[in-house]
């Protein structure tokens, strides 16, 4: 049955101008008028039957006209001055077929034809835009697990969807400015995301605000931190190493390297070698040998670098015969010191310890596969598993883009290993984007290598079925190659002149005037463009059951508040542990 049941008189008024993209509607009674708002949605009657054509209301207007003459007189009439004429002009954005084929209710963002002269305009609102977004929304309507993101603004009794398959597939953004809202949005979509009996996604939590979200099928991991160290034996099961030798070589020399140095191309030199022959010592000490047979500098197996750092100390300090007999210094003699010395450093450094940490465990050739269950596979029953919040907020910012970037290239390795018919789809959150996808690489080699899983993923994702969704408070400064490959834009509102125009211009054209919403949106509201939506709408995005911590503070209200005690030395001391110590432990 048609969504668009009008009966004539429901009308608002008739078309009087019909341009190629656009339309002006007379709105005959006043009281209609008033009741209209821009953005609002109207159906106009097309000249197909079955069809509606669906608008946006750009402009509302009153002209001043002068007085039409009298008919039969020709003179004017007695009431001489001016009267009113109420005008909409209305966008013209797709079509509505009452039936395509087989499907009912089937919208298209394309016109097949014009309203013609004096056709009927019909304001579209309550239950008839509920039906009309659930049935572009495609499948919505029948498919239970449509993701619902909360109700539209133009009408709170309308629930707003998305396509879920949409949204993931073909990757989206998430922006808006400080406090407005994406913390809470994120959290309110991994709330729908949990249920679903096989879900996947990860989530990088930089600053450890999700803690709260809870729910059976969401699981939190920590990358180790300084107190995690200290564990002894037996790493907890909720902490995450990310050692060293997972690292690929451009990535160890992007971290390891000075560049500036004029050892360096020795340096990287002797350091895969040293690299090759350690992997290779234990894969034969391991028995893999048909691994050996094929392996490679980038190869994921465990090697002691104690061993790289004995060969490379004896090419530093070698002393060969010279021509007379006496010896002289080696090739490479000093070269590597200033390497040595900065690899030694790293190791030392008990914030790293992530990577250079976590003993006997991590350097078993197992391990890796019980890192990737942890990050792909799921817990108790299913072999998928639901929301995975790895919270990276111990992680020096430095390296951060290298842990996120190895995170995601393993995910995405996976993925492109497992076969076709096994493959599982799963989508990577990556909040504060910007801290680790940035728009300028150029200067550091670090965001270089970590950048370049992300790349990847945003390229060749949707054929293995990694989803991101990139989240930020800072678009401008987000690596453009990489928005400019997600399709679904959810943009909160952004007051930066710089991060509006960024969004204005991944936004498709023919959108005319609604990114100047942008930073009008009050809090928790978002302009909703893209493939999930078919329909760009705005919309006031529920809030999630359990709110991320990362309230906005009040600062008037606890400064008012009587208080007896401070957190100074517990910070003073977690600052110098670099670890969050927790409440009522006593300070050491
Ligand atoms: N949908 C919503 N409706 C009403 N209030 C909201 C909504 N979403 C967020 N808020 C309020 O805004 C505050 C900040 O939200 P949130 O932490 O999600 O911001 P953010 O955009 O992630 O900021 P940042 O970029 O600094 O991380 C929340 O504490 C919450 O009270
Ligand atoms: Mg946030």
């Amino acid at each position: 049955m048609s969504l668009f049941n009008y009966e004539d008189s429901e009308a608002i008024g008739g078309v009087f101008s019909v341009d190629t993209g656009s339309v002006l509607v007379r709105v005959e009674d006043v009281e209609q008028l008033r009741k209209l708002q821009v953005n609002h949605l109207v159906a106009l009657r097309s000249s197909r039957t079955g069809q509606h054509l669906i608008g946006i209301i750009h402009k509302i207007m009153r002209k001043a006209l002068m007085k039409p003459l009298d008919e039969e007189t020709d003179e004017a009439t007695p009431e001489d001055g001016t009267f009113e004429e109420n005008i909409i002009r209305v966008t013209l954005i797709g079509t509505l077929k009452d039936k395509a084929g087989e499907k009912p209710n089937v919208f298209q963002r394309t016109l097949e034809s014009v309203p013609e002269i004096d056709a009927r305009c019909f304001i579209l609102s309550g239950e008839r835009l509920t039906k009309f977004m659930q049935a572009i929304s495609i499948g919505a309507g029948t498919k239970p697990n449509a993701l619902s993101l909360g109700k539209y603004t133009i009408d709170e009794d309308a629930n707003a969807w998305l396509d879920g398959n949409r949204f993931f597939q073909r990757h989206a953004v998430l922006v808006g400015a400080t406090g407005s809202g994406k913390s809470c949005a994120t959290a309110h979509i991994l709330e729908q995301v949990e249920p679903l009996q096989n879900s996947n996604a990860i989530l990088f939590d930089i600053h450890g605000e999700y803690k709260t979200i809870e729910g059976d099928n969401i699981q939190h991991f920590h990358v180790a931190g300084p107190s995690d160290l200290d564990q002894g034996t037996g790493l907890a099961d909720n902490v995450i190493f990310l050692p060293y030798w997972l690292l690929t070589y451009e990535e160890m020399i992007a971290f390891l390297l000075d560049r500036s140095d004029l050892n360096a191309p020795n340096q990287a030199m002797l350091f895969a070698r040293s690299v090759t022959k350690a992997k290779k010592d234990y894969l034969e000490k391991e028995d893999k040998n048909e691994i050996l047979k094929n392996f490679t500098i980038d190869s994921p197996v465990p090697y002691s670098l104690d061993s790289v750092i004995g060969s490379l100390k004896i090419l530093n300090e070698e002393k060969v015969p010279g021509a007379t007999g006496k010896p002289i210094k080696g090739d490479f003699h000093g070269k590597l010191s200033r390497f040595l010395q900065r690899l030694e450093a790293k190791i030392g450094d008990r914030r790293l310890g992530f990577m250079f940490g976590g003993g006997k465990d991590v350097m078993d050739y197992d391990w890796m596969l019980t890192l990737c269950t942890k990050l792909i596979g799921g817990s108790g029953q299913q072999p998928y598993g639901g929301v995975k919040i790895i919270d990276f907020s111990e992680v020096p910012s430095d390296v951060l883009p290298l842990m996120t970037g190895m995170v995601a290239r393993l995910v995405f390795s996976i993925q492109q290993w497992t076969e076709k018919e096994e493959l599982h789809p799963i989508a990577i959150f990556c909040d504060e984007a910007h801290l680790y996808i940035p728009e300028h690489l150029a200067a550091n080699a670090v965001n270089e290598a970590g950048f370049r899983s992300f790349e990847r993923i945003a390229k060749e994702g949707r054929k293995y079925g990694v989803g991101l969704v990139v989240i930020s408070q800072r678009p401008s400064e987000v690596n453009r190659t990489i928005l400019s490959q997600c399709n679904n834009f959810i943009a909160m509102r952004l007051t930066n002149a710089e991060d509006q125009s960024v969004i204005r211009r991944l936004l498709p054209d023919s959108l005319g005037g609604f990114s100047e919403l942008l930073p009008i949106l009050d809090t928790g509201e978002a302009i909703v463009v893209g493939d999930a939506s078919l329909l760009p709408s705005r919309i006031r995005i529920d809030l999630p059951k359990k709110k991320p911590t990362s309230a906005t503070i009040d600062f008037w209200d606890e400064w008012s508040k009587k208080s007896t005690s401070t957190g100074i030395a517990n910070a003073v001391e977690s600052l110098r542990l670099q670890a969050k110590i927790k409440k009522n432990l006593p300070v050491r």
